[in-house]
């Protein structure tokens, strides 16, 4: 497939785990890719390994938590009169611990990557999208801001917000033909899951044994439903999130 050729696709966090793969997907189906990650290294290596596969990519050292930074971001890339087709605010971070454990600093970072840094992306990005006819957006919650999973209050709010947000932007700019949905990934194998796994003792198949599907999902299955609602075969698709999780219900 290649549908996403003569396309720019931006994705933040592109250098993280789950961000690679759908930096490598849309590479993959023909789309000029930008990383944008403060973890340069890792950055810069993803992109040079795309464009090693014979990919487009690039990549940003862009602090999500810093609104100026990200305004200068999207302005180097459309002053030109470049576009930006696909915005994939995939980048998060989680911070542990029911509320009397988590610092005021813990919460209130939560929110700046997860949540504020999402508002001030999208400030500048649907300004570029209305002028170019439309676009789509797509933002990463997570199933914990559906269901919340105890002793995770910030990271869990925080996505529940990611929620809200996506399905009030979605209806605001549908008629800009701006499609914005959101996905909501149960368990992801991840290397930082896995360390994670071994810290606590236990397997990836006792992780496994908890989902109905039988198994928790990969990165590259995430990009595949992102790819999808990016693409034009989700065209109706539009102000929704869509729970990724082999059936799992939250314990
Ligand atoms: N891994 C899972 O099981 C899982 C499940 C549900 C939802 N999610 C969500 O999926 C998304 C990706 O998760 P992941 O597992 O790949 O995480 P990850 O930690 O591997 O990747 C996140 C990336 O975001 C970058 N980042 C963090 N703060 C930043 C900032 N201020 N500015 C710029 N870049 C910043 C990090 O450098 C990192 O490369 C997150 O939003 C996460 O909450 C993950």
């Amino acid at each position: 497939m290649n549908r996403f050729e003569n396309k720019t696709v931006v994705v933040t966090g592109g250098a993280g785990d789950i961000g690679a793969a759908i930096c490598r997907r849309f590479a993959a189906e023909g789309a000029k890719v930008w990383v944008v990650d403060t973890n340069v290294e890792a950055a810069e290596e993803l992109s040079a390994a795309i464009r090693a596969e014979g990919g487009n990519a690039d990549f940003r050292n862009v602090n999500l938590t810093d609104a100026k930074a990200i305004g200068s971001f999207v302005t180097s890339l459309t002053e030109d009169g470049g576009q930006i087709d696909v915005l994939c605010n995939n980048a998060g971070l989680m911070r542990r611990g029911p509320l009397l454990e988590l610092s005021p600093e813990d919460w209130s970072l939560s929110f700046k990557v997860n949540v504020d840094a999402l508002f001030h992306m999208c400030r500048v990005v649907i300004p570029v999208m209305q002028a170019q006819g439309g676009g789509v957006i797509i933002n990463t919650a997570s199933q914990w801001g559906l269901h919340p999973a105890p002793g995770h209050i910030a990271y869990n709010t925080s996505k529940a917000a990611v929620v809200a947000f996506t399905e009030n932007l979605g209806r605001d700019y549908a008629p800009d033909n701006i499609r914005v949905n959101g996905i909501a990934p149960g368990e992801v194998r991840t290397p930082m899951l896995e360390s994670n796994l071994a810290r606590s003792g236990r397997s990836i198949d006792d992780l496994n044994a908890l989902v109905p599907y039988g198994r928790i999902g990969e990165p590259e299955e995430i990009a595949a439903l992102v790819a999808f609602l990016a693409s034009d075969e989700a065209g109706y698709l539009c102000g929704t999130v869509v729970e990724i999780t082999g059936a799992q219900a939250v314990a």
